[in-house]
């Protein structure tokens, strides 16, 4: 897409942005761990795919408890991803290409190596330092209880119990992920101040905008009382305390965040974009995020968690445009992320296992995904098809929810494992130039199938079909913004139309059925004869009659 005709439409509300978990994409020094330089080198297979943008998983110095999502300084490079001047380098390099840059920013937490919280640590109760975060006593007569009975998202209470400075335990603090990651307290008003500073810092380096992390968090009711229900909070990682997010004050961040945003677009025209991670209940609470003021997008996770089902595809999607597109802002949409199962495995039945049921669906919901009215994010190695890595033993698993639940049941470290770029063996490409280097965590052999040398060379891989989708969509007017029409259309099979004349149907069955649309298709997600939508697959046509 040209970068005249995106700036005109406000490049952001259809931009497809391209998820780079640092660490697994290339590795340009040999220690096992992707970097900047790495980034940097893989812009141009990048551009090649056709995405607009790029979002930078967390690259900040960290002591890495949660990859990073435990930021110790907000404004530098952590020596194991570069530096700096690397950095500088790489949106330099991306400007070139036509390739815009988000960061990843942590606001609802720090980590406990972050000189403020060892400032507050210090300082002891009372204090202002202790005042940016959530200190407080604990209850019992000697406060050995924890000030509350909320529960940490990655298991264990939400409290951690400090050792004062005489030696004797002292008070207690708040973290909703793990102890290494204390909750900044959002209505000191020093925390606003200084992540003002942080976004000031970036925006003057040149980034494009930022993914911000848990931006339902923030805030937590002011009194901090008991939940009614802590078990249901702590029961799958995406629900909910409703005392401990979504309250009403982080909205006044967005907007301020947002203000920050328009003073650099009134200065040089081009507009900056703030995605929320933005995990609430309902299509309806979601949209508030997204008003005119505040996000631009906010990742719409109902698609995500959708089963694979005609029915359940069609209520998200039909939710999400009318009560988030329907208020005049733009859906965000997204299947895979660093945090998820990916689509191949996720969609696959075990029963079926091995039969590519699961990657044909996946290319079918990509496909799916990308004439949807909206943006879209795509998570790496999702253009390779590549399935999660269910086998990774236990001694090499990082994920914090791992150690803190002793359950291997949601672990994030499948999805993480280093991208195959080339070659027949473990490292496929992904660390060059040192012998023997090993990525951080081990990939199967199985991944030299899913290589991008190899997914380059065949047409028939994701890769071309997530090129061909992309370079359809920025040529067609149909696809991107705008509105959706449904079609009636059989049980099992969902269609609808884009402008006048562009359709999409997927067939979520497994026996063909009859295509909405007569001749052949303008692309497809597998092979699609006219007149014919076989079983898995999603297709686009013109309408034409
Ligand atoms: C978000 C990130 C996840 C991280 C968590 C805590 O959900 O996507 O990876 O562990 O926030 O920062």
């Amino acid at each position: 897409m040209s970068l005249q005709r995106t700036e005109a439409r406000h490049w952001w509300r259809d931009a497809v942005i391209y998820q780079v978990y640092v660490r697994s994409f290339l590795d340009s020094t040999g220690d096992g761990i992707g970097d900047l330089a790495g980034v940097r080198a893989g812009l141009p297979y990048l551009k090649k795919l056709g995405v607009d943008g790029i979002w930078l998983s967390p690259f900040y110095p960290s002591p890495q408890h949660d990859h990073g999502y435990d930021v110790a300084d907000y404004c530098d490079v952590d020596p194991t991803f570069g530096d700096l001047a690397e950095f500088d380098l790489l949106v330099t390099a991306a400007r070139r290409l036509g390739i815009k840059v988000l960061l990843d920013i942590v606001p609802n937490h720090c980590s406990s190596e972050h000189p403020l919280f060892r400032e507050a640590l210090a300082a002891g109760p009372g204090s202002a330092a202790r005042a940016r975060f959530h200190f407080a006593d604990g209850h019992g007569p000697d406060g050995s209880e924890p000030p509350n009975n909320w529960h940490a998202m990655f298991g264990g209470p939400a409290w951690s119990r400090v050792t004062e400075a005489d030696g004797r335990p002292g008070q207690w603090y708040l973290h909703m992920f793990t102890p290494e990651q204390p909750d900044w307290n959002w209505r000191d008003p020093e925390v606003p101040a200084e992540f003002e500073r942080i976004l000031r810092f970036w925006l003057d380096r040149g980034v494009d905008g930022f993914r911000i992390d848990v931006a339902a968090g923030l805030f937590k009711h002011p009194e901090l009382p008991d939940s009614p229900d802590p078990e249901a909070d702590a029961r799958t990682r995406d629900s909910v305390n409703p005392l401990a997010w979504n309250q009403p004050e982080v909205h006044d961040v967005w907007r301020q965040w947002r203000s920050i945003c328009e003073e650099y677009t009134a200065r040089d025209g081009h507009e900056r974009l703030l995605v929320g991670e933005v995990s609430v209940p309902t299509a309806r609470e979601h949209a508030q995020y997204v008003r005119h003021d505040e996000l631009h997008q906010a990742f719409f996770f109902d698609l995500l968690s959708a089963p694979w089902d005609t029915d359940a595809f069609r209520k998200v999607i039909s939710e999400a445009m009318q009560d988030i597109a329907g208020t005049g802002s733009t859906v965000t949409w997204v299947l895979n992320n660093h945090d998820q199962v990916r689509t191949v495995t996720r969609y696959g039945e075990p029963a079926t296992e091995g039969s590519g049921l699961g990657a044909a669906r996946a290319r079918a919901a990509a496909l799916l995904m990308l004439a949807l009215p909206g943006a879209a994010y795509i998570y790496q190695g999702e253009e390779l098809g590549l399935p999660e890595v269910v086998d990774l033993p236990d001694d090499v698993l990082t994920d914090p929810i791992f150690r803190r639940t002793g359950s291997r049941a949601r672990i994030r470290d499948g999805c993480r494992v280093p991208l195959p770029w080339s070659g027949q063996a473990s490292p496929f490409g992904f660390t060059s130039g040192v012998e023997g280097a090993k990525p951080w965590l081990p990939q199967p052999e199985w991944f030299a199938e899913h290589a991008t040398d190899r997914a380059l060379a065949d047409t028939r891989s994701f890769w071309h079909l997530y090129r061909d989708g992309l370079q359809l969509r920025a040529s067609l007017p149909q696809l991107g913004e705008g509105s959706l029409r449904w079609l009636d259309t059989p049980p099992g099979v969902l269609a609808f139309v884009r402008g006048d004349d562009l359709v999409c149907a997927v067939n979520f069955g497994t026996a063909p059925t009859p295509a909405p649309v007569s001749g052949t298709p303008l692309l497809s997600s597998g092979p699609c004869p006219a007149g014919v939508l076989p079983g898995s697959t999603a297709a686009w046509w013109i309408n034409d009659l």
